[in-house]
């Protein structure tokens, strides 16, 4: 049965089959602190291929150590870790699904002692009392700029797709954007051009090093603090050479009113919104469990792309099952938090996986 997510679209170029976007969901605990995995993703990845899925984005991968949002998270910072990512990529395109590996630094929320922040923070923002948060010089801006470059080089030679640079979510690109965080008086804060300096400096440079026909998307944090600036990042995150915008939330957040006959979270509206504002593709998020919530989205023209995370790991087979319009498994939308976030063992589906 042909339903409106059955029908492709094209990222940069390259088809993608549905429209149905698996986006990054970091699995907790199936890394070591050096950043190679200790759970097979292929599979994990693989099943959501077989499950039918157009575009998946792996979970968020650290550029760098002394960036990591986790001990126990994937890593992209040398090339030792590039095979676990390459068997991603062949199993995923035996499906034919295309698959882009998202890569970050979590600055102020980086494990460790010390961690690289924008500009002094303030205490409200602070973790604990041991850790120091060490004010970025140009050096290091310089540094972590390489690092994400490198991490995309890596990506490519793992024969994925592209990648998508994490700006949302309060880790360093948005903690860049923010002026709520960026208090710098050099080319990086102030302004909004300043502010926005670093991650577009990044899109571009990937551009040149990964080239033409790599697929880079931008995890795109809004509400960060106004909406009238995230139209503007947006825009100028597609003239730098995004092909996708991925859209979740921000910093210093504030519920946007949302239109009393839309039936999903503000969140959701927000990549609605930004979607006004450029011509490249737009997915939005949160919080959709059964086709129908999709389909609603993809019909009236809302979208371009529909972010289907939680619900995804609940039933591999989501995007099939909704093709054919048959039911999926509910996601229990577990509390006080998705069980991924400790252990997807204990997922209450996991049990029911081939894994
Ligand atoms: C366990 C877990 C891990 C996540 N990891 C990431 C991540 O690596 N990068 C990211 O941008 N978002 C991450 N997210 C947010 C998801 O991509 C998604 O935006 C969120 O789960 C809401 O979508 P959903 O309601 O469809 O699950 C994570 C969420 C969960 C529950």
């Amino acid at each position: 049965m042909a339903t409106v997510i059955s029908k492709p679209i094209l990222i940069n170029g390259k088809e993608i089959k549905n429209r149905i976007l698996m986006p990054p969901l970091v699995c907790f605990n199936w890394a070591d602190d050096d950043g190679f995995q200790t759970v097979d993703r292929q599979r994990h990845y693989g099943l959501r291929a077989e499950g039918g899925t157009g575009l998946i984005i792996i979970e968020a991968a650290a550029v760098s150590k002394e960036g990591r949002l986790a001990t126990s998270q994937l890593g992209i910072w040398k090339d030792e870790h590039i095979p676990q990512f390459a068997k991603i990529a062949q199993k995923c395109h035996q499906e034919g699904t295309k698959v882009i590996l998202q890569i970050v630094h979590a600055g102020m929320k980086s494990v460790g002692d010390k961690v690289l922040v924008p500009s002094p923070i303030e205490e409200n923002n602070t973790k604990d009392n041991s850790t120091q948060y060490i004010p970025m010089t140009l050096e290091d801006i310089e540094k972590v700029k390489e690092d994400f470059i490198n991490g995309a080089i890596r990506a490519k030679k793992a024969g994925l797709d592209g990648v998508e640079i994490h700006g949302a979510h309060s880790y360093l690109l948005n903690q860049f954007t923010s002026p709520l965080i960026n208090k710098r008086d050099d080319l990086y804060g102030g302004s909004m051009e300043n502010r926005f300096r670093l991650p577009l400096e990044i899109v571009s440079a990937i551009r040149i090093a990964c080239g033409q026909d790599f697929i880079i998307g931008y995890r795109f944090g809004v509400n960060d603090p106004t909406f009238v600036e995230d139209k503007y990042l947006a825009q100028e995150l597609e003239k730098a050479g995004v092909d996708i915008l991925n859209v979740s939330n921000g910093i210093g957040i504030k519920n946007l009113d949302v239109p009393k006959d839309f039936p999903f979270s503000f969140i959701t509206y927000m990549g609605v919104e930004i979607r006004k504002a450029v011509n490249i593709p737009v997915a939005c998020v949160f919080g959709i469990r059964v086709p129908k919530e999709a389909e609603y989205l993809l019909e009236n023209d809302l979208i371009d792309m529909v972010a289907v995370g939680r619900a995804l790991l609940a039933d591999p087979n989501w995007t099939n099952k909704a093709i054919k319009g048959e039911d999926v498994n509910l996601c229990y939308h577990c509390k006080p938090r998705c069980k991924y976030s400790v252990d997807g063992h204990t997922c209450p589906w996991f049990k029911t996986l081939n894994f």
